[in-house]
């Protein structure tokens, strides 16, 4: 249990912290999200699975979504990549309205979804051969991605000869190679063990420091937000509301040394209060909430046969 006395409040920043937003905020907007909204027709009726959510991003920011299963994460950044329209509302990018896929942003998602059949090399080649550039000029941009996240020995390789955590990092190659002004990532690190996932969130802040780019970095993992994040859009589900924007007070460069700091602490405290509320009428509230449904318990062993 935390000490309330001993965590200071998470909205306390340094003053090189603030320093730090202020210079973020002063940049231009790279995302502007604006009262979106998407229900989808089910056979149960209609579900709204993102309710007038409206928030802005700076070029060169990282930005974090958390939020309860369900709540609309993947609806929301499907929406942004163009992949699916909103009920309502609208998306920017640098101040051009979505109005479907495109160049100007990349995705990475949690599968795996290279192309088996390409090298790796030949992957991140794809997107800069699709956007009409020439064989050679493609080749050498692709080795420069693949050296930025050190997979240069492994160019001629097939996706298959690789690890989970190596895959992932031809995906961000391929994704950063078209120059987007903005990675979407929806879970990126979600199917890798806990040692590689750690490896890979500080090699993706080593790339953002050295790539004009902005992050939306979807995740369920509170200390992966906290570490990674500038600020952290917390959503609630039924219907997926923006609950906070909470700007990080951990300042920047990040280590895992800071993760018992005490404005990671803060943070940690401030998500789980909004993640993980205290419950008022338990019965009352899982009826209502599609997360918390148990499958129906049979016992198989004796009643006495305890291991309590
Ligand atoms: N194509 C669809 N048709 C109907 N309902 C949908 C569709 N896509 C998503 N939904 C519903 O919208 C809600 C949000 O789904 P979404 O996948 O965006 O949640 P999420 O926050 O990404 O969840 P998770 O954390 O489990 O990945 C869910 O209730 C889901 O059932
Ligand atoms: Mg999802």
């Amino acid at each position: 249990m935390l000490n309330p006395k001993t965590v200071p409040d998470y909205l306390l920043q340094s003053d090189a912290v603030r320093a730090r937003f202020e210079r973020l905020k002063a940049r231009e907007p790279i995302l502007e999200v604006r009262n979106l909204t998407k229900r989808f027709a089910t056979p149960q009726g209609e579900h709204t699975a993102l309710a007038d959510i409206s928030f802005t991003t700076h070029r060169r920011e990282f930005v974090c979504v958390i939020g309860p299963s369900g709540c609309g994460k993947s609806t929301l950044i499907r929406i942004l990549a163009g992949l699916e329209t909103p009920t309502s509302g609208e998306v920017c990018v640098k101040g051009q309205a979505v109005r479907g896929p495109g160049a100007d942003r990349g995705m990475v998602f949690q599968g795996y979804t290279l192309f088996p059949w390409l090298t790796v090399k030949k992957n991140v080649m794809f997107g800069l051969r699709m956007n009409g550039q020439g064989a050679a000029q493609a080749e050498r941009e692709a080795l420069q991605w693949l050296d930025l996240v050190g997979l240069e020995k492994f160019a001629d390789a097939y996706p298959h000869q690789l690890s989970g955590g190596m895959k992932q990092r031809v995906a961000i190659a391929r994704a950063l190679a078209n120059r987007p002004g903005i990675l979407l990532m929806d879970e990126p690190f979600g199917a890798l063990d806990a040692q590689t996932r750690s490896k890979m969130q500080a090699h993706l802040l080593d790339i953002w420091r050295n790539v004009d780019v902005t992050i939306l970095f979807i995740t369920h993992d509170l200390d992966e937000a906290i570490f990674l994040a500038d600020r952290i859009l917390v959503l609630k589900a039924h219907p997926g509301e923006v609950q906070e924007l909470i700007e990080v007070p951990v300042p920047r460069p990040r280590s895992y040394a800071q993760f018992n700091s005490p404005e990671f602490l803060a943070t940690r405290a401030r998500l789980d209060a909004l993640i993980h509320p205290p419950v008022e009428d338990e019965a009352d509230d899982e009826a209502n909430d599609e997360t918390q449904v148990r499958p129906h318990m049979i016992r198989l062993t004796d009643v006495n046969d305890s291991v309590e």
